[in-house]
């Protein structure tokens, strides 16, 4: 979900981290997959996971409500603008089924059948960062006194674990527009992986169950438990991204994930554009705002990985005032 308060944030590619450059190719490290997050949806989930694939096939790219491409797909997004949104080609109020992807709701033992991205970044001091990334085709705000806010097409949340040789040392979790960090060892552990807890619509990440405030006044209420599993290691794109060159390439994947990815390419990660439609003007598709709270029903699709700070030095996407906790 988009921020309430829409600060803006350089994109911190800081200078001081002197990142090694990856061999290309090479897998997914071993350790990236045993100490990955285990996440639970919440239980009355209707906006499942989705395959980027899909969402792209379902999607054109608009500068300022105009068509500017009749067709888009991984190889060529990469190069489009970043005043570029992703927009539906449906109309949102449809509820398309590609949106809902209720097919993708995990099974078994955290199967989804909507690939997960997974990026690796080696850093200076023996630190490998792994983002999990989770898609959505869309986010469905909160409410408050009944009146829905926040709404868009696109959901793009991470979590990201912090290892210091091989070992994992701290977790944070993208939540609105910030997150939260945590020692790795304090989060409540299923075998020894950290286990997490995923907002029915909005899909911000939680350390645990419960009911989570947030917002203007503290009035929007986050829900979340143990709802079904998703194990994102069973089904995922898997990457590097080397910080200096700026570039990814492609690592092993699992599952839908790597059969797809190598076809794919890596060009689709440099979009810096928006994977969701603009506001849209009241009353279009029921667009409605509400002055005293300086939000309207649907906001703009969110930016994807490339924009999510990936060069960090603290663990926290917005690093200036990164607090990292010792218990949950
Ligand atoms: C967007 O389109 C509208 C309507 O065509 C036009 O009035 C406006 O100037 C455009 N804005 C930008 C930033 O191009
Ligand atoms: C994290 O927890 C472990 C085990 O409880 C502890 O040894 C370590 O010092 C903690 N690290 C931090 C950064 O709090
Ligand atoms: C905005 O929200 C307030 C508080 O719920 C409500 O009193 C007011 O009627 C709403 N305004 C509009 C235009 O919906
Ligand atoms: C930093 O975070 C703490 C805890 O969330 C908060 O109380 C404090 O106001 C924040 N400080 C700044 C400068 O944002």
């Amino acid at each position: 979900m988009r921020s309430f308060i829409h600060r803006v944030f350089p994109l911190a590619f800081v200078g001081c981290v002197a990142s090694v450059v990856h061999p290309s190719q090479q897998a997914i490290p071993e350790f990236v997959i045993e100490f990955a997050p285990l996440s639970h949806l919440w239980s009355q989930e209707k906006w499942f996971p989705s395959d980027i694939s899909t969402h792209l096939a379902h999607v054109l790219p608009e500068v300022n409500f105009t068509i500017v491409s009749d067709s888009i797909g991984f190889q060529d997004i990469g190069s489009l603008g970043n005043d570029v949104f992703l927009t539906s080609i449906d109309p949102v109020e449809d509820e398309p089924s590609w949106m809902l992807s209720t097919e993708n709701k995990p099974e078994g033992k955290g199967l989804s059948g909507a690939p997960a991205t997974i990026i690796c970044i080696e850093k200076e001091g023996g630190i490998l960062d792994a983002f999990y990334f989770h898609f959505y085709s869309f986010d469905e705000g909160n409410s408050i006194l009944g009146q829905e806010f926040s709404d868009h097409v696109g959901d793009w949340e991470h979590i990201m674990v912090r290892f210091v040789n091989n070992t994992p040392s701290v977790i944070y979790l993208s939540a609105h527009s910030g997150g939260f960090a945590f020692n790795y060892s304090a989060l409540q552990m299923t075998r020894h992986r950290a286990t997490t807890f995923i907002a029915g619509g909005t899909h911000a990440n939680y350390a645990s169950p419960g009911p989570h405030l947030h917002g203007p006044d503290n009035l929007l209420n986050d829900r979340t438990d143990a709802g079904p599993l998703w194990d994102v290691t069973l089904n995922f794109r898997g990457y590097w991204f080397d910080i200096p060159a700026q570039t990814f390439s492609v690592a092993s994947g699992a599952g839908l994930g790597r059969k797809e990815e190598g076809d794919e390419g890596v060009g689709w990660l440099q979009f810096e554009g928006m994977w969701g439609d603009e506001q849209y003007p009241v009353p279009e598709h029921g667009q409605v705002c509400n002055a005293t709270f300086n939000e309207c029903k649907f906001s703009s699709g969110p930016t994807g990985p490339i924009a999510k700070n990936l060069g960090r030095n603290q663990v926290c996407e917005h690093e200036t005032n990164c607090t990292i906790s010792s218990s949950v």
